[in-house]
């Protein structure tokens, strides 16, 4: 086995290496402490390797992503969120048989209790769908002790029917939110409709009139949850993992991956975009000013841009953008102001050098914003619209964690910079 000296003060040890099947290569430090005393210190794990994973890869300066080992250009081209969904929760595209079962299980787990129901009506009607999602998704395990008892000991059959829950649910409870927010009669699921059509039905069906989703708003849809399935170690997605190492439940983990998602410099970027661009428009500005507060440090960041891995482009931007101008073609929209100002945004950020040295190009927010705009998904549903998309990557990232062999407790150190001891100070003597 290869590995690496390092020596510290009068010691020197040798750290082994870890090479992944892509190549990329990790110093295994899991010793260090022990060996020598020291431990490494990476604020934000920029350059930290918290796992062993076979889900997802990712090579940001090529911009390289694949689920599973195929490539995400690939599975945008031929392949479906439902199958895409399979592919990462177990490994391999289904059989026709298996896709069959799967989508069965789908159905069966997509309309929610009474109970759940009443849970997610009972809140205020102002209230930010996120923290419906993630409050319900908690409560999904009260209606299923079963499948919350045990989860250091993954059994085949309960984690098939959590995962199915989990996965058909989301949509379910997200549309809910979405109806009781603006005061709407809830839908119910519709079992002959597929995933992506029937999420459009549940959020936009009346009373007296069956939406039917046209066929290129529910291919726009499919291609934005099947671009956000998973994208390995995120924040959200290492929430899970953290919150399953302690052998949480599936529902717990997921809940707060929800939460770490709501953030805007994760996936509440999509919906940041959309209100920088309606400030830029309030604002009289085509995006100059705004571009140019965004450089000095001193305004608002340029949301949509930049990523933590991804150096020279975001193949999941590539994909959006390109889809994008074809549904706003089939929808008929042009003049959109904010879609201009976007498209100032864009250009002008891509060729200053601001953005240019400090590599920061376009993300799949960026466009995602935009399309779900298109598409008539209102403002504050888009970050939910991601979590829907990135339950199966969770859900996956929490089976890895259940079923590792001789699972540990997630558990960073740190290093202490508060005062050094000190005697308790009575309050007559405080000063
Ligand atoms: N606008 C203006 N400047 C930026 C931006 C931006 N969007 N992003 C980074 N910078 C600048 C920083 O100010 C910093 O400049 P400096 O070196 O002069 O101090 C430099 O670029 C590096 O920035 P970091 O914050 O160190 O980059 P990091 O990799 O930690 O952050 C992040 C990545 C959080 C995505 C950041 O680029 C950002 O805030 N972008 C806007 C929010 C966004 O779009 N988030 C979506 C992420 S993708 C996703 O979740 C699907």
């Amino acid at each position: 086995m290869a590995t690496i000296p390092l020596k510290i003060e009068d010691k020197e040890v040798s750290l082994p290496v870890i090479t992944g099947s892509e190549g990329e290569k990790a110093i295994d430090i899991r010793s260090l402490r022990q060996d020598t005393g020291y431990i490494t210190y990476d604020d934000g794990y920029g350059n930290t390797g918290s796992c062993l994973s076979n889900i997802t890869y990712i090579d940001g300066e090529a911009g390289i992503l694949r689920y599973r080992g195929y490539p995400i250009e690939q599975l945008a081209e031929q392949s479906s969120f439902v199958e895409v969904i399979y592919l990462i929760i177990y490994g391999e595209l289904p059989t026709a048989a298996q896709r069959a079962r799967f989508s069965g299980l789908l159905t069966e787990h997509a309309p929610l209790r009474e109970g759940l129901i009443r849970f997610i009506q009972g809140f205020p009607r102002d209230s930010h769908p996120m923290a419906l999602l993630s409050s319900s998704f908690n409560a999904l395990g009260a209606y299923y002790p079963h499948l919350v008892a045990n989860t250091l000991n993954v059994d085949k059959p309960q984690f098939d029917e959590a995962a199915a829950i989990a996965i058909s649910k989301v949509r379910t409870i997200a549309a809910h939110s979405y109806r009781v927010a603006h005061g709407l009669k809830l839908n119910y699921p519709n079992p002959d409709l597929g995933y992506c059509e029937n999420f459009l039905h549940l959020m936009f069906s009346q009373p007296y009139r069956d939406y039917v989703a046209k066929p290129e708003v529910a291919a726009a849809v499919n291609l934005f949850l099947l671009l956000h399935a998973d994208h390995e170690q995120n924040c959200s997605t290492s929430t899970v993992r953290m919150v399953a190492s302690s052998g949480a439940n599936l529902f717990a983990s997921v809940s707060s991956g929800v939460n770490a998602l709501w953030g805007p410099l994760h996936g509440g970027a999509n919906m940041a975009v959309i209100e920088m661009l309606k400030h830029i428009h309030a604002d009289h500005d085509d995006g100059t000013r705004f571009i140019q507060a965004a450089k000095t440090g001193q305004g608002h960041r340029l949301m949509g841009f930049g990523h933590r891995v991804y150096k020279n482009f975001d193949p999941r931007a590539q994909i959006i953008k390109k889809s994008f101008y074809k549904a706003l073609t089939s929808l008929g929209i042009k003049d959109d102001p904010l879609l201009n100002i976007a498209m100032k945004l864009e250009e002008i950020a891509l060729n200053d050098d601001y953005f240019i040295s400090r590599k920061l190009y376009p993300n799949v927010d960026f466009y995602s914003g935009l399309i779900m705009r298109a598409i008539g998904i209102p403002v504050d549903m888009y970050t939910v619209m991601f979590a829907i998309g990135r339950m199966p990557g969770w859900v996956a990232h929490w089976h890895e964690v259940a079923t590792t062999p001789k699972l540990k407790i997630h558990r960073p150190r740190q290093i202490y910079t508060g005062p050094a001891k000190r005697d308790f100070v009575p309050m007559a003597s405080r000063g």
